[in-house]
Parts: C-alpha cells; structure tokens; sequence
C-alpha cells in the first residue's frame, strides 16, 4: 500500500500528564462515524493523518458505530454504512497488517468504561460542549446519548491508553475534555489513564462548505453543492469546486474572516498539495484558475481512492475478516485498561 504522498504535517495540543511525550511507537487512536458518507473534511481534518500515524506508530482506528446511535438509524442503512465506511478506510491508505482497524460495539469495554466516564465527568461540562447544542438546537427528540456521547469518545480514547490523537478542529473541545476526565480519575483513584493529546493537522484542519463558507464542511448538511464526498462522482466534484462562492472582489489573499470563501479554496488547495495557503494564495490574481487547480488537486487525489473502493467493495466477506482480526487485537488491548480503571474505581473483580 502507498504511502500518503503529500506528508501531513500535525501540530499536537497540549502537554502529556501522565505518559512521556510521544515516541516513535507512541500509542495512536481516532475514530469515525458510519453515517453519511465521508467528506473532504474528513479526510484533510484527520483520515491522512491516519494513514501516516500508521507507519510511524502503534496505530488504533475505530468505526465508532455507538456513536452513530445518538440518532435513530435505519439498521440496515446503519449496517451497510459500517461496511462501506471500512472499504472507504482501506481504500484511504489504511493496512490492517500496519494499524489495527475495528467497528467499537464489538469491543464491549467501549460502553462499559464510557459509564465510569459518564460518572466522572460532570452534567455542566457535558452541558457545555457546543457540538450537543449545535446538534440539538431545534431537534425534537434528542437523546440521552447525545448528552454524554463526548464520555463514550474519552472512553474509546483513554481504553487504548492513547497518546495521540489524530483529529480535525471540531473535535478540540472533546479532547479537552476527555483530557480533564482522564486528570480527575487519576487524582481521585490514582494513576490509571495516559492523558492524550490532539493531533490536529496544519493545513485542512477545518474544511468549509463551498456554499456557506462560515460553516465548516459537514456530511449532514442538507445542501450537498458544499460538500464534496470522497465517493462523489468526479465530474460533480468539478463542478462544486467551480460553483464555489466566492467573495465580491476578486482579490485572491488568504483571509478567514474577510474572504471566507476564497481561504477555503486556498486552505483546500493547500492541504492537497502540502502548502501553506498563504503560499499558494501568492501564485493566484483571479478566482477561476484558483477554482480551476484546486478542482483538478482534488480529483487527482480522490481518483486512486475511488478506484480502490470499488476494488475492494467487491469483496465485502474478507473486509468482514479483516475487522474481526481487528476486533480481537483491539479485545486484548483495552481489557488491562478496563481491568485497571475497574481495580482503581472500587469495582470487585470478575
Ligand atoms: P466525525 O465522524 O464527525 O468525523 C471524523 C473526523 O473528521 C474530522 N472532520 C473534519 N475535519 C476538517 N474539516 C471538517 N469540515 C471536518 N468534519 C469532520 C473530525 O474532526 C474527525 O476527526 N466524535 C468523533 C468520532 C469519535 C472519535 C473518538 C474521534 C468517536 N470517538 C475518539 C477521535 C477519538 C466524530 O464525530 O467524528
């Protein structure tokens, strides 16, 4: 398998508490929901980056089904997409010989340990995550699950005894937290969790939508002109790219706040090409050769992508295999952690 050609450069936030700073086989993990398909965000904010962690480190990656259940899904929609999404990760770069790859519900220590999360984290930090009042705001029915979704993501995170964390920006606030979850259980029951950083990347840490640039790029957004998914066909691709919004004048300078549109074609083109945006902004004087490169980065990047999806759908039994595999590598890695925190925490043992 191909190693990711661009280079990815991460920047990591915060410091390590408990484990030693990073190492070359420094303890890896992220995760992905199963709905809705994957996004260019996706795979700038975080899923290269999971591709190059894999070569350098012990790398654990998870289609975080549980998660998906926030919601209410259609089963099998929600089955099929587990699947799908697993192809799409391989098809991505990831080798289930180099990094271990697994759906969370078949490690049951997931929920078990995100109740000892749940009862450690307090209601006002819960109630203080704005990705539960943005998903909220307006839902009829919102779930319990979605309160305390961010206890279950520290629970996948600190099982696995992760040091880094490979995401986009709007999973820095849920880091911050599994971080201040994972300092109080060791100050309460004593030393039990490694407290994990972020690795979040410089360039496409936060993909915008192409029509509503203020917005980051999402896949449950409903104007799908904004958002390029990795399995869109290449001609629509194009045409998005091309129909971007743009601002009124027609300088080309990166600028988040005055030119959001613009900066994210620049930030895009960037992290497509391994450049800083404000470097490639300096080769543009008009928005249509701009819209015209980026658009063609893009395809050239996505191509080989699709081509190995469609390889690899057609055999869904051995992707199957290859997550149970995964699975039980994962089983043996988060049971001591469960075991311990169950030790620290006053739980009987089983
Ligand atoms: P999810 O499934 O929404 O997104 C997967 C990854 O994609 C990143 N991302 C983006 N990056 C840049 N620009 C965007 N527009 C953009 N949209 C999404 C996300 O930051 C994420 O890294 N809660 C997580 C899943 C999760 C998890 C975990 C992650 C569950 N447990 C443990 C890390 C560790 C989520 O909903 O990601």
């Amino acid at each position: 398998m191909a190693k990711w050609v661009g280079g990815v450069e991460t920047y990591l936030v915060a410091s390590v508490t408990m484990s030693s700073t990073s190492t070359a086989q420094a303890r890896v993990f992220s995760g992905i929901k199963p709905t809705g398909g994957v996004h260019l965000g996706n795979l700038l904010g975080a899923l290269r980056n999971w591709v190059e962690d894999q070569y350098a480190h012990d790398a654990v990656y998870c289609v975080v089904d549980l998660h998906a259940l926030t919601v209410p899904q259609d089963p099998a929609e929600l089955r099929a997409a587990t699947i799908e999404l697993a192809h799409l990760l391989m098809a991505i770069g990831l080798d289930s010989e180099l990094c271990t790859l697994f759906v969370q519900s078949h490690v049951p220590a997931h929920a078990e340990l995100a109740w000892l999360m749940e009862c450690t984290a307090s209601f006002g930090e819960l109630r203080r995550m704005t990705q539960f009042k943005d998903k909220s705001e307006g839902s009829e029915f919102v779930s319990a699950g979605l309160f305390t979704y961010p206890a279950l993501m520290a629970a996948d995170i600190l099982l696995y005894d992760a040091e880094r964390v490979p995401v986009g920006d709007d999973q820095r606030q849920h880091l911050e937290l599994t971080r201040d979850v994972a300092i109080r259980f060791n100050s309460r029951y004593g030393d039990t969790f490694v407290v994990p950083e972020a690795a979040i990347p410089r360039a496409g840490a936060r993909v915008m939508d192409l029509q509503e640039p203020t917005n980051k790029m999402s896949k449950s957004d409903d104007t799908s002109a904004g958002c390029i998914m990795l399995l869109d066909d290449l001609d629509s691709i194009e045409k998005k790219i091309k129909r971007a919004v743009t601002d009124t004048d027609s300088e080309v300078r990166f600028d988040i706040a005055g030119k959001p549109g613009v900066s994210n074609l620049l930030s895009i083109l960037g992290a497509a090409t391994g450049r800083e945006p404000e470097e490639v902004a300096e080769g543009y004087s008009q928005y249509g050769p701009l819209k015209a490169d980026t658009a063609e980065a893009v395809i050239e990047m996505l191509r080989p992508i699709q081509a190995r999806f469609t390889e690899l759908a057609t055999d869904p039994g051995e992707t199957a295999r290859l997550l149970e595999v995964g699975a039980d590598k994962a089983r043996s890695m988060a049971h001591p952690v469960l075991a311990r925190a169950r030790q620290s925490i006053g739980l009987t043992a089983r």
